[in-house]
């Protein structure tokens, strides 16, 4: 096989591992088939999927990883998996759990009560921006509606910005890696809708200086997001375990919506985040009713229509079936473990710097020449799937409960001794690793750069091409 083809090969490989061992549906079978041989199939790619989450060698992505909690929530959601929310006269019970979600999230960080549920983080950040362009657009007529955020936010929010048009405006980082707050101040004008900082964020896991954010966006008389989406379900456990955690909620009084992912460290199942505000006025701009349609009186709070009831009731159970002491224990152990390899890293690893302050999350980049993409290019060698940066090129490893157990994060350590090693003797060579959002394991990285990305994503959504003709 020429090079060309083997490359190719082993980017279909990437892509579509099952495309040489199964069958690919290009059309609905004319009949169907057995039952047991699809959970058969089905239950052998989620085995082969979950190995290496299990074994708590991956950073990020699974949060629970305990298969007698995920089994439960599965049952509980097939009780009403087939039921849609929007029918409440159907199922009343979605409004106590919904209600109920949205409170058990306000309290632990100290809202009031006012949110809504959502699909998941991307979603309760984009309906706050929509929220806050509305809310700019009926108080202050504003027109060309801007929103500042830190560079680390999240992409969701120049995601939903890009298809909203509000131009976002990114700030630079201080020293600390944090936002710096004297520029935001400079990028904000009359036609700011609002500023965001992020607890923690994405990159590296830190804490924006919501305090300082808040009072500029009160002196703008402005509103403030706090992106809680990863942070939100944990750092108040942290906080109160006696951790020093900075106040990012809505303690701080300029703090007026907040987004907490109950599908992240809230150990629900996938597809279930909180949005909250700080009151019912900003809430009310995303509200959408619509009295003049055939179809009937619509009235819906958010983007989507019809919503499965399976999730919202458990994710509800994910929270009475954890509990507070379930939450603090997991937190406990996260702490520990990041601080292990928090500590390891920055005690035995001069080739590396820790990136700011972190609790959680700890990314690092190289403090020399090393390649840090050939470390995890090692990394992943050893069965180690690793979040890769860019600007600066970093790795992070977000700490979830499956990599607390015993040993993990020293094997980690030994594995990054190991990587170190790889990428000093590999040194100068082109790395497999890029910087790609959440394709940390696959062979693609350096090749996938912008003018490849929507290529990618168009094959996302493709049965695996034949082979091509040697
Ligand atoms: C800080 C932060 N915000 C938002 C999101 C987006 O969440 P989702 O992937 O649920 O859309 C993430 C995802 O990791 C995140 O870390």
């Amino acid at each position: 096989m020429s090079d060309a083809a083997s490359e190719f090969d082993k980017m279909l490989d990437g892509f579509w591992p099952y495309r040489n061992s199964t069958q690919a549906y290009r059309q609905v079978p004319s009949e169907p088939i057995d039952r047991a041989a699809i959970y058969a199939e089905i239950a052998s790619f989620a085995a082969l999927e979950d190995a290496q989450g299990d074994k708590g060698t991956v950073s990020g992505s699974l949060y629970s990883g305990d298969h007698d909690h995920y089994a439960f929530l599965g049952e509980v959601f097939s009780l009403f998996s087939h039921a849609n929310v929007l029918q409440r006269d159907m199922y009343p019970s979605a409004t106590k759990f919904e209600a109920e979600i949205i409170a058990m999230t306000s309290h632990i960080v100290h809202g009031t009560g006012i949110g809504v549920v959502t699909s998941g983080g991307s979603e309760s950040l984009i309906t706050a921006l929509y929220s806050y362009r509305e809310h700019a657009a009926k108080t202050r007529g504003v027109t060309r509606p801007n929103v500042v955020i830190p560079v680390t936010a999240h992409v969701a929010l120049d995601k939903g910005a890009h298809w909203m048009g509000i131009e976002v405006r990114h700030a630079p980082l201080t020293d600390s890696y944090v936002v710096d707050v004297a520029a935001m101040a400079a990028l904000v004008d009359d036609q700011t809708i609002a500023l965001v900082g992020s607890a923690a964020n994405y990159a590296h896991g830190l804490i924006d200086p919501i305090e300082a954010i808040a009072e500029l966006a009160q002196q703008h008389g402005i509103g403030m997001h706090v992106d809680g989406c990863l942070g939100g379900w944990l750092l108040p456990w942290i906080e109160r375990l006696g951790y020093d955690v900075p106040l990012f909620d809505f303690r701080v009084p300029g703090v007026t919506s907040m987004s907490a992912d109950t599908h992240k460290y809230g150990y629900a199942l996938k597809g279930s985040s909180v949005l909250l505000y700080r009151d019912k006025e900003l809430r009310a701009n995303q509200y959408f009713t619509y009295p003049d349609w055939p179809g009937g009186l619509y009235l819906s709070p958010g983007l989507a229509g019809s919503r499965s009831g399976g999730l919202i009731a458990s994710t509800w159970a994910a929270m009475l079936a954890t509990g507070e002491s379930g939450y603090l224990t997991a937190a406990e152990s996260i702490m520990r473990t990041a601080v292990t390899i928090r500590d390891g890293i920055r005690n035995n690893f001069p080739e590396f710097e820790v990136i700011g302050d972190p609790t959680f999350l700890v990314a690092f980049k190289a403090a020399g020449d090393l390649d840090i993409y050939l470390v995890n290019d090692a990394l992943k060698g050893q069965g180690w799937r690793m979040n890769s940066l860019q600007l600066p090129a970093a790795l992070h490893f977000c700490i979830t409960r499956p990599n607390t157990a015993d040993g993990v994060a020293e094997s980690f350590l030994v594995a990054l001794r190991a990587a170190v090693e790889y990428a000093r003797e590999h040194q100068g060579e082109p790395a497999e690793s890029g910087a790609m959002y959440g394709f940390g394991g696959t062979p693609q990285g350096n090749a996938t750069i912008e003018a490849m990305m929507s290529g990618v994503l168009d094959a996302m959504h493709e049965v695996a091409p034949a082979m091509p003709s040697a």
